[in-house]
């Protein structure tokens, strides 16, 4: 068993119901992850990934964008909540505001999001029925560092799943959600283990190029 102190602190930033967040307690729980989530952060006191994460005993707390004049006043005091848990790790896990430079600068290299779409195709909202209206045949998940361009950061591991005819974004989207809920945990992973590096834009593990950060799920209709 890992000690809590041997674990990687980390703060999680959410928006929404929380099913990612859910994945990473879930690996934590199964001695699989050696990370301590320090607190989950949301900007939506709404969220239903904040009951998700009372449940499984974690700290709690909202800084909601909208009781902020303007959005380097919120960021600011997104970076004061999440530093007062002094995290090495910042996850974004369904964090549904776009962030500014200063804000990113300040976690660069240790800020990762999950995005559901294999970047970098589909940027951006509704990636699930944008994926079906561009008649691709593979759809899927990205997790990535975070950079000043929004969903271009280095991507660190991707899931690829074939679009099958008769597929609504409904649909699409269900079968993406469960390889979102195996990559981000196991990239939060190898992080934690140490095994990342950026170099020249590009994720190494281990200090290679590794195939397996690649098109790794084949979800198959159920
Ligand atoms: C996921 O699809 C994630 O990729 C996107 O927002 C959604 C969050 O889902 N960024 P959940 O809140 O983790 O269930």
């Amino acid at each position: 068993m890992i000690g809590r102190a041997e674990r990687l602190p980390v703060v999680i930033l959410l928006s929404g119901r929380g099913t990612n967040l859910q994945a990473i307690i879930d690996e934590v729980r199964a001695g699989n992850l050696p990370i301590d989530i320090r607190a989950v952060i949301s900007s939506n006191p709404e969220a239903a990934g904040l009951a998700r994460a009372r449940a499984a005993g974690l700290r709690t707390e909202i800084v909601d964008h909208r009781t902020y004049p303007t959005r380097a006043a919120f960021e600011q005091a997104l970076i004061a909540a999440i530093d007062a848990h002094a995290p090495k790790l910042v996850t974004l896990a369904g964090f549904m505001r776009i962030l500014g430079r200063d804000f990113i600068e300040h976690y660069r290299g240790r800020l990762i999001n999950i995005h559901p779409s294999l970047l970098p195709q589909f940027p951006g909202l509704d990636t699930h029925a944008r994926a079906l209206a561009a008649g691709a045949k593979q759809h899927g998940a990205s997790v990535h560092f975070v950079t000043p361009e929004v969903d271009a950061g280095p991507i660190i591991i991707q899931a690829a799943l074939p679009v099958f005819p008769g597929d609504t974004p409904e649909t699409l989207a269900e079968r993406v959600l469960k390889e979102e809920h195996r990559i981000l945990p196991l990239a939060l992973r190898w992080f934690a283990e140490g095994r990342l590096t950026i170099r020249d834009g590009r994720v190494l593990l281990d200090g290679k190029p590794c195939p397996e950060q690649h098109l790794v799920g084949s979800a198959s209709r159920d």
